[in-house]
């Protein structure tokens, strides 16, 4: 099934009739689909699930070329990221074709997915906005970035369980509830794997985020764990790029549990991902939720 969402995806873009397009979108590495393994745990056999989930892998791809040229990122799921090969300019564009094609093909669909999936893009955007600014200082506030991270990650998330129960007729409401919880999980999970892999199994560098101005939660938690005079060391290591700092972090987080406090935290949002369809025995989104937990990249 994933071949075949992988093949509708390449059909739509060929659709563009553009040569450079096609080359471009040739060099796109594809992702683990999760938010597709979602949808079709929801709704597997309804004639729009395949155009569904291209639909959401194209946003998530684009959106993820534009975030690469925000981050200055050269280095998506171990390779070269499109603007690291062909230039910011050229990631922007192809963002744009994905993003307009996947809302073109949206038009044919329930206006309720519809609508579902288009205020989800508008809060992803939200999302990379607040990232941004919240990037110009060590941010301190644990409300303001799980908003962010909602807005961020767990948005397309959700509108996906939401739409895919759209599809199948069930209870929409509750799926979506599955989705942010699962989503926010998720991102929980990536910040903490972002300190605890190395690079090779991330496909990117390791212990990034806060060289790249993200104060996640474990930097937070250890903000709000260190004495005074530490505060001021950990704030002023913001944005370093230093093995030695590394090293102090890495120290620091073992020293005041960090990893299994947020790891406990991820599991939170996990079970309320899971009581939220409790009535819906659906053992396939428990394995999903399961899955998410315990990854590696
Ligand atoms: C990755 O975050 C970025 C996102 C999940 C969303 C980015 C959203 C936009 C750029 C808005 C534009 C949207 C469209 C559809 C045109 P990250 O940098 O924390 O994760 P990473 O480590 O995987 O880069
Ligand atoms: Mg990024």
């Amino acid at each position: 099934m994933l071949q075949k969402i992988t093949q509708r995806i390449e059909d739509l873009i060929k659709e563009i009739g553009n040569p450079y397009v096609d080359t471009l979108s040739s060099k796109i590495t594809s992702g683990k689909m999760l938010r597709s393994k979602l949808v079709l745990a929801i709704c597997q056999d309804h004639v729009d699930v395949v155009n569904l989930c291209a639909i959401i892998e194209m946003i998530q791809s684009a959106s993820l070329l534009h975030d690469d040229v925000i981050d200055e990122s050269d280095i998506r799921r171990g390779h070269p990221s499109i603007n690291a090969i062909f230039g910011n300019k050229n990631s922007i564009m192809l963002g744009d074709i994905f993003y307009s094609k996947a809302f073109f093909e949206l038009t044919k669909m329930d206006v309720r997915i519809a609508k579902s999936i288009s205020n989800a893009v508008i809060e992803l955007s939200r999302g990379e906005i607040d990232d941004v600014f919240m990037s110009e200082t060590f941010n301190t506030d644990k409300k303001r970035y799980f908003q962010m991270l909602q807005d961020k990650t767990a948005s397309l998330i959700a509108a996906s369980a939401e739409s895919a129960a759209i599809l199948a007729d069930l209870d929409h409401q509750k799926y979506k509830d599955y989705g942010i919880n699962l989503g926010i999980a998720f991102q929980v999970i990536d910040d903490l794997l972002d300190i605890t892999q190395d690079s090779s199994t991330l496909g990117k560098p390791a212990m990034n985020d806060f060289k790249e101005g993200k104060t996640t939660l474990p930097y937070i938690y250890l903000y709000e764990m260190l004495p005074e005079d530490e505060k001021k060391i950990l704030v002023s290591y913001f944005k370093q790029n230093k093995i030695e700092i590394d090293r102090w972090l890495k120290e620091h987080f073992d020293k005041y549990h960090i990893i299994p406090l947020v790891f406990q935290e991820a599991k939170k949002y996990a079970k309320l991902a899971i009581s939220a369809i409790e009535d819906e025995n659906n053992k396939s989104l428990e394995e999903v939720v399961e899955n998410m937990i315990n990854r590696e990249f």
